[in-house]
């Protein structure tokens, strides 16, 4: 039958993990979707590097629009990252080739994921984004999949791996937040740009896609009331283990009386629960709903495997035919009808 042929832009960590996982699991691959899983072509900015895996049966493009439009490729993976330029311009060609779109881009879909869903709607496409929330926790799929049945209450969560192992090795080692920033650098932990971890940013972006998926609204990063973790002090920390608590950055997402509250912030929680007990780069996020109650998903939030394992849960969805939209509604239905969900501005 006929396989889906993939274009990979960006072979950093996640792109690489991506290949690894098309090369090692190949006839499982195509057992599982029914169909060959290949890749056409790849793009990086620098062809020459080497990044320890085999790339020679793959055509290569320099320029990552140029490989969104190929003709020899069905699926647009987009893991270059950055908002805007290489990232945007090569999600927006993919759609308009009429290619399917699969993404890891947090911060993309958190500013522009909105008109960029609407856009895909209009051309029959879809975007999908699991690794762009939590890497490898399957938290998307089990809002759009598994917890369908419900209306979803809250979502909340730990989802900056860099922040919550700056908080567990200030507690564990007793160290100063610009000790254990310093170490968290050198290990290579955090971004490029370190503010995206601690000024919570990054965990922002992941919980306005994770709202606007619970509640059907439209994404608005904007509207997520952001406070980092550089004010956290080993003092306080202290004081918060003294009365059994824990500090984490913790995003809540809700329906309330005023709209849609969405809040990324250092929170206590207790030292006994399962967000108290949350180590070092893991991520949990609990999914609360009207029938399930509540769930909790834990697992690695970053890193080549277990991002690429998400991209590739993407994948086979599309390969299989399935073909649902990631955000929880229609994005042109929300347009039209902005006021579809409680006073949601
Ligand atoms: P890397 O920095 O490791 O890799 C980025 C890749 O994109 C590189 O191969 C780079 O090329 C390529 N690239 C960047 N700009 C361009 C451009 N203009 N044209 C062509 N290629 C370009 O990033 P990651 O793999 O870590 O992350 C990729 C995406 O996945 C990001 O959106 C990130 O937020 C997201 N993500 C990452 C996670 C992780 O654990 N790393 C977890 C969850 C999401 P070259 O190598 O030649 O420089
Ligand atoms: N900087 C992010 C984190 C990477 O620490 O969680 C994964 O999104």
């Amino acid at each position: 039958s006929k396989p889906l042929r993939l274009g990979i832009a960006g072979l950093g960590t996640v792109g690489v993990g991506v290949v690894k996982i098309v090369q090692k699991h190949g006839t499982l691959l195509a057992a599982r979707a029914g169909r060959p899983i290949v890749i056409s072509a790849v793009s990086a900015r620098s062809r020459d590097k080497d990044r320890g895996v085999d790339l020679s049966d793959y055509a290569w493009e320099d320029d990552p629009v140029a490989l969104a439009q190929r003709d020899d490729v069905d699926l647009f993976i987009e893991v270059m990252g950055g908002s805007e330029g290489a990232a945007k311009d090569a999600t927006e060609a993919a759609i308009k080739a009429g290619k399917d779109v699969v993404s890891a881009n947090k911060a993309l879909l958190a500013i522009h994921g909105q008109p960029l869903a609407a856009m895909a709607e209009d051309a029959g496409q879809v975007i999908r984004f699991e690794a762009a929330v939590a890497g490898g926790i399957p938290v998307v799929k089990s809002l759009t999949e598994g917890l369908a049945g419900n209306e979803i209450t809250r979502v909340m969560g730990v989802m900056n791996g860099s922040c919550n192992y700056i908080l567990t090795r200030m507690e564990d080692a007793g160290l100063t937040y610009e000790a254990v920033f310093e170490e968290a650098n050198q290990l290579g932990y955090l971004e490029a740009d370190p503010e995206l971890d601690v000024g919570g940013i990054d965990a922002g972006h992941k919980l306005a896609l994770l709202a606007a998926i619970a509640f059907g609204t439209q994404v608005d990063f904007e509207a997520v009331e952001l406070e980092g973790i550089g004010s956290v002090t080993i003092e306080d920390i202290r004081q918060a283990a003294d009365m059994g608590y824990k500090i984490k950055l913790l995003g809540v997402a809700q329906l309330t009386g005023r709209g849609l509250e969405q809040r990324m912030s250092p929170c206590l929680v207790p030292d006994t629960s399962p967000l108290g007990q949350l180590q070092g780069g893991t991520n949990m996020v609990v999914l609360e709903g009207d029938a399930v109650s509540q769930i909790v998903l834990r697992g690695p939030g970053a890193g080549e495997g277990p991002t690429a394992s998400a991209v590739m849960g993407d994948v086979m969805d599309i390969a299989r035919g399935l073909r649902i939209s990631t955000f929880g509604q229609p994005a042109n239905s929300l347009r039209k009808a902005r006021a579809a969900r409680a006073a949601v501005s």
